[in-house]
C-alpha cells in the first residue's frame, strides 16, 4: 500500500480535526484511498497541550516541522499569509508537497508558490481553500479538464448565506442576523472579512485561477458585502422572483476575465436560488457540457478535513494533472465587461411626474425598465409618506453605464437619497 509520512501545523479547528481523523480512523483512506497517512510530527508554538493525542511527536519550532527530513508532505493550518507562507516555501524548498487550507495564501500569493513548487518538483493541494468539503477544485482541475469554462457563479461564503437566509426567511434584522451566526459558531469575534466579500473574493480569484487559466490574482476581483442589503430589498427581491445571495461570479469572454463578488438577485428558478442556511453551491457552465452544480458545506473542521485528506490521498496518488497558470491568451481585467439585469431601489418623493423622469433617465441611456414597483403611498408609515421606495428591474447593462444612470438618477430634485443597486443573476 502506498503511505505518506504527514507533517502539520496549526491544531486549530481544522488542524485538530484532521488529527483526530488521521489518527483515529485511519482505515478509511487504507479503504477507500488504498494509501496509510502517517502523521509522523506536528508544528504547535504551545507544545504538547495543543494536541488532543498525546502519543504525538510535537515540536514548538514550526520552521523545522516544516524542513523535516522524516515527512514527504507538509500540512499548514495555521491561516493568514505571513508565518504560513515562510513555512510552506521552507517545506517547498526541502521538497515536500504541501496541503493548505489557505485560501488568503493562495489567492494572493499563488502564482509565487506554484512556481516555488514546480522548481522543487512538488505539489500544492488547495482543495480545502474554496468551498470546504465540497469538492469544487477537484471538479475544475479533473472533471472538467476537458471543457471549457464560459463563467461561474458561487455561494462561497457560509456565514453570509446564513444571515442573507435568516434574514429572508425570518424577516430579522442584519444585526440580529450576524449575532445567531456568532452563537452558532458560524460566524468569527471579528466577521469583517466574511461581511465585507474579502473571503469570498479571495475564493473566487483561486477557482478563476483554475476555470481560466490566469494567474492568482486578488488584487483584480472586484467585490462588496452583504452590509449592502437591507430586509427591504430582500422582501422586494421575493416580491420580483428573486432572492438576494451574494454571488461569486468569473466570465471568459473574447480572452478578457472578469471576476467579482457582490450582493446579487438571483431568480428562483435557479438551483442557486434554493442554496440556504450556510451552506455552499457552484454552478460552473461550460461550452462543451453546460451547467454543472456543485453543492454542500463550505465549512466546518470536519468537511474541511476531509478535503485537506483527500489532497493527501491524491498526493500519494501521484498528484494532480500539471495546469497551465498565467495564459497569454486569456487576461484578468479588473473592468467589469459583462453586463448584467441590474435591481435599483430609489427613493422617489411623492409628487406628479417623478415616475416619468425616472423613465425618461433610463432611456436617455437607451436601457429598458422590466419591471417597476411603486406602492400607495397610503400603505406607509406616515412618517415615510413624503417619499416612496420605488424599485426598477432593468434589461442588462455594464457598470460603466449604470454608475452614470446613478448619477442622473441621484442629480433629480425628486430623489433625496443614495440609489441602490444590485445584479440580478438570471441564467438558465
Ligand atoms: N474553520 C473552517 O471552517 C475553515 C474552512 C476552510 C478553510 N479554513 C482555513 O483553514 C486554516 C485554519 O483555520 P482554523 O479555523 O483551524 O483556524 P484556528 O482555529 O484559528 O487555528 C489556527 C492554528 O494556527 C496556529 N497559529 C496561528 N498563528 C500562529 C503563529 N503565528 N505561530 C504559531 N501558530 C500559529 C494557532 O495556534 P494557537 O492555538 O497557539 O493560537 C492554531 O493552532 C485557515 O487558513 C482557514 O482560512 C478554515
Amino acid at each position: 500500500m502506498k503511505s505518506l509520512k504527514v507533517g502539520l501545523c496549526g491544531t486549530g479547528n481544522v488542524g485538530s480535526a484532521v488529527l483526530d481523523a488521521l489518527t483515529k480512523n485511519p482505515e478509511i483512506t487504507q479503504k477507500q484511498g488504498g494509501v496509510q497517512l502517517e502523521v509522523i510530527l506536528v508544528g504547535a508554538r504551545k507544545g504538547k497541550s495543543a494536541v488532543r493525542n498525546k502519543e504525538l511527536k510535537v515540536v514548538t519550532d514550526l520552521r523545522q516541522a516544516a524542513s523535516s527530513d522524516d515527512i514527504d508532505v507538509f500540512v499548514e493550518l495555521i491561516g493568514g499569509c505571513e508565518l504560513a507562507k515562510e513555512l510552506v516555501e521552507i517545506a517547498l524548498r526541502n521538497g515536500k508537497d504541501v496541503v493548505t487550507a489557505n485560501k488568503a495564501l493562495i489567492a494572493t500569493h499563488g502564482d509565487e508558490l506554484f512556481k516555488l513548487a514546480k522548481e522543487n518538483k512538488v505539489q500544492i493541494g488547495f482543495e480545502a481553500s474554496v468551498a470546504g468539503g465540497t469538492p469544487v477544485i477537484k471538479a475544475l482541475r479533473e472533471g472538467l479538464v476537458a471543457s471549457r469554462v464560459q463563467w461561474f457563479a458561487g455561494i462561497l461564503n457560509g456565514t453570509t448565506n446564513f444571515i442573507l437566509s435568516e434574514m429572508s426567511e425570518n424577516n430579522t434584522n442584519f444585526d440580529v442576523a450576524l449575532k445567531e451566526a456568532q452563537d452558532l459558531g458560524l460566524a468569527e469575534t471579528d466577521p469583517t472579512m466574511d461581511i465585507d466579500g474579502t473571503d469570498a473574493a479571495q475564493k473566487a480569484s483561486i477557482l478563476a485561477a483554475l476555470a481560466f487559466q490566469v494567474p492568482f490574482e486578488f488584487d483584480s476581483v472586484s467585490y462588496g458585502g452583504i452590509d449592502q442589503v437591507d430586509l427591504e430589498d430582500l422582501n422586494y427581491a421575493k416580491e420580483l422572483g428573486y432572492s438576494i445571495k451574494h454571488i461569486a461570479y468569473g466570465n471568459l469572454n473574447e480572452g478578457k476575465v472578469n471576476v467579482s463578488a457582490y450582493p446579487t438577485l438571483v431568480s428562483k428558478e435557479l438551483l442557486l436560488s434554493q442554496v440556504g442556511q450556510q451552506m455552499n453551491a457552484l454552478d460552473i457552465c461550460c461550452e462543451e457540457i453546460g451547467s454543472t452544480v456543485y453543492y454542500g458545506p463550505g465549512a466546518g473542521p470536519k468537511p474541511t478535513a476531509s478535503a485537506v485528506i483527500a489532497d493527501l490521498v491524491d498526493l500519494a496518488n501521484g498528484g494532480w494533472p500539471a495546469q497551465e497558470s498565467g495564459s497569454q491568451v486569456n487576461k484578468i481585467s479588473k473592468k467589469i465587461i459583462k453586463p448584467f439585469p441590474r435591481y435599483f431601489r430609489l427613493e422617489v418623493k411623492n409628487e406628479a411626474g417623478a415616475i416619468a423622469k425616472i423613465s425618461s433617465i433610463f432611456a436617455e441611456e437607451n436601457i429598458s425598465i422590466e419591471a417597476l414597483i411603486q406602492h400607495e403611498a397610503k400603505k406607509l408609515k406616515e412618517s415615510l409618506q413624503d417619499t416612496v421606495p420605488v424599485v426598477i428591474i432593468s434589461g442588462s447593462v455594464d457598470e460603466e453605464v449604470t454608475s452614470r444612470l446613478i448619477s442622473s438618477l441621484e442629480s433629480m430634485d425628486e430623489i433625496n437619497s443614495q440609489v441602490k443597486q444590485f445584479r440580478i443573476h438570471n441564467a438558465l
